[in-house]
């Protein structure tokens, strides 16, 4: 995505009375409903509900895999329903990063190749992709399984790849999709922790999680219920919370 003429204090992501329904037989799902949120550049903002809330449809909208019904999406001040078909996978392969709960790696593909693939896609110069997919598995601890295939890793090791693939083409805006969700404790540390680097080097990141650990790492939580944001964490209260856990507060 063109960045240059973006105002830093304006919303990389704004979404106005944004509604998704989905229609299957008889049935009509209103997923989300009315949904105002905005996201400014370099914010790390988490996403929290029970299931079937709406979030992971917040998220395919937010990342152009999906189209809202209703209402209006803003990408870096730009209507994104203006956007033709090629322009939105080329956003989507350039400005925006995903990661899923279940990794997504592709099966018959190596690690390397796994993380090379939206650089291929580009058109990138094999040197150029050579090195980038290399400093990406560095970064992620990963770069001693760069032969291997997805199948032969823990998932612990096959989220740091998918995270690998997903900062490898430095993304404006990180997605993830209850990153940690089938991880266990120890692996879903080192992945928020990667998150939590990347956001430090300026990463606009979205995050659905359902742990109150990991949603205290954000600038701030949205709350859905039914399809509508229902509550924000104000950001003071979380930096309050932040200072109690770094005086060694447990109570
Ligand atoms: N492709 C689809 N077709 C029909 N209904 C869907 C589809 N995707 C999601 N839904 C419905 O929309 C609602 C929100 O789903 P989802 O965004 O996946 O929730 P969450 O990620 O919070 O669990 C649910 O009621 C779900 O059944
Ligand atoms: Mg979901």
């Amino acid at each position: 995505m063109e960045t240059r003429d973006s105002n830093q204090d304006s919303p990389l992501i704004q979404l106005n009375g944004l509604s998704k329904v989905f229609y299957t037989e008889e049935v009509e799902t209103h997923a989300l409903s009315d949904i105002q949120l905005s996201i400014a550049p370099g914010e790390f903002v988490s996403i929290a509900g029970p299931s079937g809330c709406g979030k992971t449809t917040m998220l395919s909208i937010l990342g152009l895999l999906d189209s809202p019904t209703g209402g209006e999406y803003l990408l870096d001040g730009e209507p994104v329903a203006n956007l033709t078909a090629a322009q939105r996978a080329k956003i989507r392969n350039q400005a925006i990063g995903f990661i899923f709960q279940a990794f997504n790696l592709i099966g018959d593909l190596t690690v390397y190749e796994n993380v090379e693939l939206p650089l291929t896609y580009r058109g990138m110069p094999g040197s150029e992709r050579k090195e980038r997919v290399q400093e990406s598995l560095e970064r992620v601890g990963m770069a001693h399984r760069v032969r291997h295939y997805p199948s032969q890793l823990s998932g612990g090791q096959q989220q740091r790849v998918a995270v690998a693939r997903a900062m490898v083409g430095k993304p404006l805006i990180l997605l993830a999709d209850e990153p940690t969700g089938n991880l266990d404790s120890k692996n879903g540390n080192a992945v928020m922790e990667l998150m939590k680097e990347l956001h430090d080097e300026g990463a606009t990141i979205c995050m659905v999680t359902h742990d109150p650990r990991y949603s205290a790492v954000a600038d701030r939580t949205v709350h859905l219920f039914d399809g509508q944001v229902v509550d924000e964490t104000d950001p003071e209260r979380s930096a309050h919370a932040e200072d109690l856990v770094k005086s060694g507060f447990e109570g």
